[in-house]
């Protein structure tokens, strides 16, 4: 195992293929001109073109010319949908009018972020966990903080990430896996849970939970055989709890809930799927202060010279509207707009189960994550596009454990759900004795 280069590209999971802009991305390599002498990054030169929202992007450009009047809908998003309550929208609408007076100007703040937001964000998500404001590093957004931690970590790190997933690196054609990252197989055959067991030791273990694509939530049980494994092995887990705001069966929304995790784990959060701050920018990373190097050295304090080098703070205006967000009256409207999603994924989910479809996920995260067994995920978006003039996702594009597999989101209007039920009903009801992929029905999670 050589040295991680590159990982995770969270937005790219999330991003509308409908809003991404097709030549932007298609790189064709062409000489616009004379060439300076510099060379290029061979971290950067590792890494394959985005592929997965491109070509979805591509194909829906496609069926919209061939089907010019249809009303595509698109279960493909992780964007969300519905309006900030107004309450949060109110409060930084108020900060931002009085940066036009005298007594309300700020300027720069504290580039690890507000107190008084720190130490909301402290007292919402981990009251009980003994994690304090001074661990709380406000960001613009969990990815920016995926970022800065690889800065933190060097290109030297060894890296696991579940399968699916959606790593970068040193990219395999034949294996459709990069080299040098340790792939950990997550199904049904184990509970969506990695065989740790099976899996080698690395320096960092990227774990999301609730899952994205799978919709997945890892128990209790499993993160504390995920802490031993990482204190056993002297690893790092850096644990993305963007969607734990979903979780409704009572299994853990913070690794901090497992005993031992603030001597092995960084955990990664953000506002964007818990209050729709997707396009507002805000989220916040936990770094323990027992979180220390081989050499006894805190992480903590190089993290802290990491984003107040590289980093002049999240906008004021985003973090007025965080606070906002954690007020009681705050908590209580973006609990509505949860629900709304939540709604939307039951519908999907009884949807597609009553069609005989094997489904999981979906019941603490947004994401179903459908099992087309015996067939090749981009046969069936494509065969689902052309029929239903329904996006959706194939799975295989978050890695060769997304094979045979659809990601379908609750992120969307209700009308659109409704709307996408009936064309599923209608498809599936009169195809059923063609196709391959069903089987018995059931939901699990
Ligand atoms: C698992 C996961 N983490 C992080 C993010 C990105 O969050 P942010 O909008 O805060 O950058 C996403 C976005 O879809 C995600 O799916």
């Amino acid at each position: 195992m050589v040295s991680l280069t590159f990982f995770s590209s969270a937005s790219s999971l999330s991003s509308s293929p409908s809003k991404i802009v097709k030549s932007s991305l298609d790189f064709e390599l062409k000489k616009l001109g004379g060439c300076t002498k510099l060379v290029r990054n061979v971290n950067l030169e590792k890494l394959k073109n985005n592929y997965l929202f491109p070509e979805i992007s591509r194909r829906e450009l496609e069926h919209v010319k061939k089907h010019p009047n249809v009303q595509l809908i698109s279960l493909g998003t992780g964007d969300t949908t519905e309006p900030i309550p107004k309450q949060i929208t109110s409060d930084m609408s108020n900060f931002a009018h009085a940066l036009s007076t005298v007594e309300g100007y700020r300027g720069y703040g504290l580039e690890q972020g507000d107190k008084v937001l720190r130490k909301a964000i402290a007292d919402t998500f981990y009251g009980h966990l003994r994690v304090k404001s001074n661990e709380v590093f406000v960001s613009d957004g969990a990815q920016s903080d995926i970022s800065r931690i690889q800065l933190l970590l060097g290109s030297g790190v060894t890296i696991a990430v579940q399968d699916p997933t959606f790593p970068t690196g040193n990219f395999h054609e034949a294996t459709k896996k990069y080299q040098n990252v340790v792939y950990m197989p997550c199904g049904p055959q184990n509970s969506f849970f990695p065989d740790l067991s099976k899996t080698p030791r690395t320096d960092v273990i990227f774990f999301c939970s609730p899952n994205n694509p799978t919709g997945y939530v890892a128990s209790k049980r499993q993160l504390h055989q995920l802490v031993e494994f990482a204190k056993t092995n002297g690893s790092i887990i850096i644990f993305d709890s963007a969607y734990a705001a979903f979780i409704e069966d009572g299994s853990p929304r913070s690794i901090y809930e497992i005993s031992g995790a603030r001597e092995v784990a960084i955990e990664i959060s953000s506002f964007s799927k818990f209050a729709g701050f997707t396009g507002v920018r805000l989220g916040w990373t936990i770094i323990p202060d027992e979180l220390l190097y081989s050499n006894g050295f805190p992480i903590i304090n190089d993290f802290h010279r990491i984003v107040t080098t590289s980093f002049d703070g999240a906008s004021n205006i985003a973090q007025a509207g965080g606070l906002a967000c954690l007020s009681p009256v705050g908590l209580k409207e973006i609990r509505s707009v949860i629900n709304y999603y939540k709604e939307n994924r039951k519908i999907l989910m009884e949807t597609l189960a009553s069609l005989g479809l094997t489904v999981y996920g979906g019941i603490n995260a947004p994401y179903l994550w459908v099992h087309f067994k015996g067939s090749k995920s981009w046969d069936v978006f494509a065969e689902i596009l052309e029929k239903t003039h329904i996006i959706t996702v194939p799975g295989s594009g978050f890695g060769p454990g997304g094979e045979e597999y659809l990601r379908i989101s609750g992120f969307g209007r209700r009308d659109d759900m409704v709307e996408a039920s009936r064309r599923l009903r209608s498809f599936f009801n009169t195809r059923t004795k063609h196709f391959p992929f069903l089987s018995s029905a059931s939901n699990t999670n």
